[in-house]
């Protein structure tokens, strides 16, 4: 019955969803695709459970569906927050996304793999080349080794990426088998991402379980991160904080 009900919507779209459809075509024909999209898109979905799965088996933490989403929220987020318009807003949500898909392929030059991966799949779904290229910069430009933040959609996704640092990522069922970065994201039991609009200050919130591991440790592994991190809150034009167990590190 629910299956009945599933397939009559998609194939019989009320009045309601041809409107909003129809709104989201472009005087020049491209469609103004969203996060929502790529949820339901199966092709997508399928390359970021192949990320995940092919992470997990490397040892990694968690780099699927609930990272992408999370990514793809902070990216908005912190747009939004900063009184970026909608679209821009929009677009970072699905570079967000998409910013893993890449590792679909291999863990290496995931950020260029992905990028080229995600070309196909926007296009597909008919972005604009124009948006595409933003999206597309943003996911080649999100890992330490060689991104650099460009654009506000690129720096937004850099800082969604790096601030998920979370129990929930850790993958190893095996306690004792846990290395440093099982360790570090195991003792994370809270992030978050906090954007003062009027003062210009980003700070990333964590509160680390010290049984687990030293807050040391989080610098230890996570300095590259909280380099990059700061040149993208730079760019777009605000401080970085880093606020660790209620102490304040940068
Ligand atoms: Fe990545
Ligand atoms: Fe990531």
């Amino acid at each position: 019955m629910l299956n009945e009900i599933s397939n009559k919507k998609t194939t019989q779209p009320s009045d309601g969803d041809q409107d909003n459809e129809t709104s989201r075509i472009t005087s020049n024909g491209y469609r103004l695709v969203t996060v929502e999209d790529l949820k339901r898109d199966a092709e997508t979905t399928a390359m970021l459970q192949a990320a995940n799965a092919t992470m997990k088996a490397l040892g990694y933490t968690e780099h699927g569906q609930r990272h992408a989403g999370l990514v793809g929220n902070i990216a908005q987020n912190v747009l939004e927050h900063l009184g970026y318009d909608q679209r821009t807003y929009q677009l970072g949500n699905v570079a967000g996304y998409l910013h893993d898909i890449g590792n679909a392929i291999h863990r290496q030059n995931h950020a260029l793999s992905g990028s080229l991966l995600a070309w196909g799949i926007l296009k597909r779904l008919n972005m604009s080349p124009q948006e595409c290229a933003l999206v597309m910069n943003a996911i080649g430009n999100h890992e330490e080794e060689r991104g650099t933040a460009t654009t506000a959609i690129s720096a937004a996704v850099i800082i969604g990426d790096k601030a998920d640092v979370h129990r929930s990522r850790v993958q190893n069922p095996r306690m004792e088998d846990f290395d440093i970065h099982d360790r570090v994201n195991y003792a994370a039991k809270r992030s978050f991402v906090r954007v003062h609009p009027e003062e210009k200050i980003i700070a990333l919130e964590l509160q680390i379980d010290t049984y687990y591991a030293a807050v040391i440790e989080y610098f230890e592994i996570f300095l590259s991160r909280m380099t990059m991190m700061r040149q993208a809150c730079e760019f777009l034009s605000c401080k970085y904080q880093l606020i660790i167990n209620d102490t304040q590190f940068a």
